[in-house]
């Protein structure tokens, strides 16, 4: 039996689209079906009931995650509650390995599910990126001051990646795992 997943995210330098496409990827190598879809443009038809399961994903800035997908989750909380879900929330605060970034990440993760009354099955704080060189002149050292002053990488040279791809696909795996327990009942 195949599950339908949708993998629906936002995100504004791209590392959240890749880490959705590395979901895609692994679930149909494991059989499952899925289709992504990102939220800044959702096709007018999108419906969720379609679905098995819906896994959604959102990169924080400056805070919060992207509006538009708030705003998703808001206007779809009925049918998310109702079908087995997931969600993912990148940033850079994943990426500290001390126990107060963690805290603070899943602090972070946590402001979506509350602000709409959504409840996922299964959450994950992943480690996102820096992309110094794609960042315009006054982005790149305003990110060099805020990744210094959490540790991270200043090199502004090059982008640093910090995302664990293992961890994302297991995340992924083991709900769509789920998913299949529940139809298979
Ligand atoms: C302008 C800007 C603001 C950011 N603000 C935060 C922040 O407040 N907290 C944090 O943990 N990460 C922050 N980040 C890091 C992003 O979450 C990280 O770069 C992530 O990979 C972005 O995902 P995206 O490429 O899908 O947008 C910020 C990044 C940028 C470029």
């Amino acid at each position: 039996m195949t599950a339908r997943t949708l993998v629906c995210y936002g995100s504004s330098e791209g590392q959240t689209a890749s880490i959705a496409e590395r979901i895609g990827d692994a679930l149909e190598a494991d059989g499952y079906d899925a289709t992504l879809v990102h939220l800044k443009h959702p096709p007018a038809d999108l419906d969720l009931e379609a679905y098995d399961g819906v896994i959604v994903g959102a990169s924080i800035h400056m805070g919060h995650h992207q509006q538009y997908v708030t705003a998703f989750v808001r206007d779809n909380v009925e049918a998310l509650n109702r079908l087995p879900s997931a969600f993912f929330s990148v940033s850079l605060t994943a990426a500290g390995n001390d126990t107060d970034s963690q805290e603070t990440a899943r602090e972070l993760l946590a402001e979506l599910p509350t602000e709409t009354g959504w409840e996922p099955d299964r959450t994950l704080t992943v480690a996102g990126a820096l992309k110094y060189r794609q960042y315009g002149l006054l982005k790149r050292f305003a990110m060099r001051g805020i990744a210094g002053r959490a540790g991270g990488d200043t090199d502004t040279s090059r982008n640093h990646e910090y995302t664990d791809w293992d961890d994302v696909e297991s995340f992924a795996l083991e709900f769509a795992d789920e998913l299949v327990a529940l139809q298979e009942g």
